[in-house]
């Protein structure tokens, strides 16, 4: 199986990276907050819960809130101190999701939020995910539907695609975008011991103020955004912004804001 070292590393270093991980926080997570809803309502009452690259803690608070015992784990010391500021009565603790720091069976459901497609050794961590479950527990996830489906994704890539040096690439890493496939999905996932029961598309979008907002969420609230932007000879990388501005404009207008879609896919999952 391939290693993706560099995408670990990137994956790494961009999550400790200060401009990132509250990039992530301020602009990203406007998005991802949304699956949170939808997150709570596959739960079922009173359990324990573990949510995965937790981050910045914001659906371990909501999981909390909504009377359920949960432990918010990441790799990351800056997005836990996120989660620790935001929440100071939350459980949170430092962990790799592909080695988890927690006994066979303790948790009746494990929540992982816009998480799994930062994991370079994937099967690992649904490994160490069914571990932890107890016997026919439930796994949550959420990832965000690719260029086929999400005008987002469609404007980013094909702009970096047209303006970009073709010479910056993106380390090998898994399919950012698979989960959101349902067969890609139900494939891994089976093949991990789980079953899917339920896959759902939900509406996840930005409203920005400015045309100029979505190119900057990509390369400051992103790892793989800041790093495919970052790494631009100056003329291509300023190319690529005028590009996703003038899209933004074209696609997104919605009287003095531009409103940005980006779909996201939530699977509920049972151990098999
Ligand atoms: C996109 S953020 C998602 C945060 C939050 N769950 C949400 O829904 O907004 C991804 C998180 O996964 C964490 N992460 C990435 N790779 C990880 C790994 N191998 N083990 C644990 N956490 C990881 C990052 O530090 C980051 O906090």
């Amino acid at each position: 199986m391939a290693t993706y070292e560099g995408f670990a590393e990137l994956e790494t270093k961009g999550w400790s990276d200060d401009t990132i991980s509250s990039g992530y926080v301020t602009m990203f997570s406007e998005a991802s907050d949304m699956a949170i809803p939808s997150i709570l309502a596959s739960i079922g009452s009173n359990e324990r819960v573990l949510d995965l690259c937790c981050g910045q803690g914001n659906v371990t608070e909501a999981i909390a809130k909504a009377g359920h015992l949960v432990t918010g784990a990441d790799f990351s010391t800056k997005m836990l101190s996120h989660a620790r500021d935001r929440f100071p009565a939350g459980e949170f603790i430092e962990a790799d999701a592909q080695d988890l720091p927690f006994d066979d069976g303790s948790f009746e459901s494990v929540v992982c939020s816009f998480g799994l497609m930062h994991v370079p050794d994937q099967p690992k961590a649904l490994s160490e995910i069914r571990r932890v479950l107890k016997p026919h527990g439930q796994f949550i996830m959420t990832s965000w539907c690719g260029p086929d489906v999400s005008p987002v994704f469609q404007v980013f890539y094909s702009c970096v695609q047209e303006h970009g040096d073709p010479s910056v690439k993106m380390p090998d890493s898994p399919n950012f975008h698979q989960f959101a496939n349902q067969e890609a999905a139900s494939s891994i996932l089976s093949d991990a011991g789980f079953n899917v029961e339920t896959q759902q598309q939900i509406d996840c979008f930005w409203v920005l103020d400015s045309p100029e907002t979505l190119a900057e969420i990509f390369q400051n609230g992103a790892p793989r955004g800041g790093y495919l932007l970052s790494q631009q000879p100056t003329e291509n990388n300023s190319a690529i912004k005028a590009a996703v501005a003038e899209k933004v404009r074209e696609r997104f207008g919605h009287g003095d804001k531009w409103h940005a879609p980006l779909p996201a896919s939530l699977i509920v999952a049972r151990a098999s």
